[in-house]
């Protein structure tokens, strides 16, 4: 598959999230050499920052299999017991959405976890009786948006807890040149970088953006991809300078015009706007926090003087 081709398969080939790689480099390294299963990962952060393919790369590193799965997809305590009794020796288990686990499921996790034992309960009743079954030694990969939303016993199981950021310009111009070049996409550097610049501070966006607009390269302009042809691609798609989408735009506007620039709550927000509480608080809001053009209060979210900026509106008041 041409798609799995652009994902960096070592942490050599892996651009950006400096800090992070270096200490996986570190904790992969010493678990190869005392011939041990890496101690449990968890990776967090906005989502596409490249959280499945630093457990890829880690897999890949290690040397070992790796088994993907996600939160909301394991149903039962028993699933979960069958997956883990099913890895072998030193194998990854790689859970997005780690969060999403449900209780019952999350119990199965602990001393699988801390011990390496699963306790099974066999049959109904006053005659039900619980075993243990001893595991392979593994490792647990979880991922999660925000690990504010792990339940405390979980967390404190991960040995290893690494946070991924945005990436910046310079990061993500790479990624993107790099990607052109796996997929044979023809486009200058700077066709790159403003790409690069418009595309969240995040890899899988930019890699979208960037198939999007050789699609326009190639129908409306001369097959390849400089500033100009991107710039106006990515006009036509509705991202603007500083790589805000319609939903960002949309949000930031309704705060202003609906909300008096807020303090808005997240339910009044997400309503007022049509979207889903988790996808604002997970996409859109660390977004345009890190950009500086609203912040968090105790009382809600506010847009900042620089969010007015944006949109060449005046705040009616000073900010409070
Ligand atoms: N593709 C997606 N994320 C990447 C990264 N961090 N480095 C290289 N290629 C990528």
């Amino acid at each position: 598959e041409i798609e799995a081709n652009i994902r960096p398969r070592t942490l050599e080939d892996y651009i950006g999230q400096k800090k992070v790689k270096e200490n996986l480099k570190v904790f992969i390294q010493a678990a190869k050499n005392r011939k041990e299963a890496l101690d449990h990962v968890l990776l967090y952060g906005p989502p596409g920052l490249g959280k499945t393919t630093l457990a890829n790369i880690i897999a890949n590193e290690m040397q070992v299999n790796i088994k993907i799965t996600s939160g909301p997809a394991i149903e039962k305590p028993g699933d979960m017991a069958a997956i883990l009794n099913n890895l072998n020796e030193g194998d990854l288990l790689f859970i997005d959405e780690v969060h999403r686990l449900n209780r019952h499921v999350e119990e199965i996790l602990y001393p699988a976890m801390e011990d390496f034992t699963i306790d099974i309960v066999i049959g109904k009743g006053p005659g039900a009786r619980s075993i243990r079954l001893d595991l392979p030694k593994f490792t647990l990969i979880g991922a999660t948006t925000r690990a504010g939303l792990l339940t405390a016993p979980l967390r404190d199981r991960f040995g290893v807890i690494q946070r991924l950021e945005y990436y910046n310009t310079d990061e993500l111009t790479k990624i993107v040149a790099r990607s052109a070049k796996v997929l044979g996409i023809k486009i200058t550097a700077a066709g790159a970088e403003e790409i690069a610049r418009r595309s969240r501070g995040t890899p899988r966006i930019a890699n979208r953006l960037l198939k999007r607009v050789r699609d326009f390269a190639e129908v409306k302009y001369e097959g390849y991809i400089d500033e100009l042809v991107a710039s106006a691609a990515l006009e036509s798609l509705e991202i603007d300078q500083m790589g805000l989408d319609r939903i960002d735009r949309k949000m930031l506007l309704a705060m202003i015009e609906k909300f008096g620039g807020g303090p808005v709550g997240i339910d009044t927000l997400a309503a007022a706007i049509g979207e889903e509480n988790d996808t604002i608080e997970d996409v859109y809001e660390p977004f345009l926090i890190q950009l500086g053009l609203i912040n968090r209060t105790p009382r809600g979210r506010v847009v900042t003087a620089l969010g007015y900026k944006h949109f060449g509106i005046e705040p009616l008041q000073t900010e409070k």
